[in-house]
């Protein structure tokens, strides 16, 4: 109620309150939200088209072979940051929810769900994903066309790549489509300046806090 109030009284979509607290108006959140989204896919989409893999295809281990020792870069700049592509991604549902306070962390509690297109076999689903807890157990794959479940076996992080792949009991089929839900993850609401993050202005004399995402 507090929020759509005084986003009306200043005529904006944010306000702050006695406390210097950032109220957006729910309509201004969602704009927000979906920009973050739009532009982590377009990221995530330019990466997986344009990313020019230093030594070709998956194999990380040719440039560090060939180079002279003089120009050889350090070894997680030779990894291919790309993710296989047996899978094409489709669409993405994701659902962001940004605790705008310091009492609350400033989290992120988050929602995704990916739909896919499988163009040739594999047992695995591997996404990009940097400073993001995820909620192992809620994760669920399945196969839109059957509806079939595919079952997780485990779940695997590669830091150096920021990948995060989700191994599976049963290869995956080319031709059919298949989802990834992950029920629940935690992010950080980061100072960083990075992705969607947090940052402090002067407003009438008192600090504010401002709610950005890089597009
Ligand atoms: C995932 O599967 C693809 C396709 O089979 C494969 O190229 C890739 O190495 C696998 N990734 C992992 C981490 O197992």
């Amino acid at each position: 109620m507090e929020t759509t109030k005084r986003a009306s009284n200043n005529g904006g979509h944010c306000g702050t309150d006695a406390d210097g607290k950032i109220r957006m108006s729910k309509p201004f959140a969602v704009g927000l939200a979906v920009l973050f989204v739009g532009a982590t896919v377009a990221v995530g989409l330019l990466v997986y088209n344009f990313a020019d893999p230093v030594g070709g295809g998956n194999d990380d281990s040719v440039l560090a072979t060939t180079m002279s020792p003089s120009t050889a870069l350090p070894p997680q700049l030779l990894k291919d940051v790309r993710l296989p592509t047996h899978l094409t991604p489709l669409v993405y549902d994701i659902r962001l929810l940004p605790f705008v306070e310091e009492a609350e962390n400033w989290r992120i509690d988050g929602y995704v769900k990916v739909y896919m297109s499988c163009t040739s076999p594999g047992r695995n689903v591997t996404l990009h994903l940097l400073e993001i807890v995820v909620d192992e157990s809620s994760i669920i794959l399945e196969n839109v066309d059957t509806g079939a479940r595919v079952p997780v076996t485990d779940i695997g992080y590669d830091k150096a790549r920021q990948f995060m792949t989700v191994n599976l009991g049963e290869e995956l089929r080319p031709g059919m489509q298949y989802s990834l839900e992950i029920g629940k993850f935690d992010a950080v609401l980061n100072d960083k300046l990075a992705g969607f993050y947090r940052s402090k202005y002067e407003h009438q004399g008192s600090i504010s806090v401002a709610i950005n995402c890089q597009i």
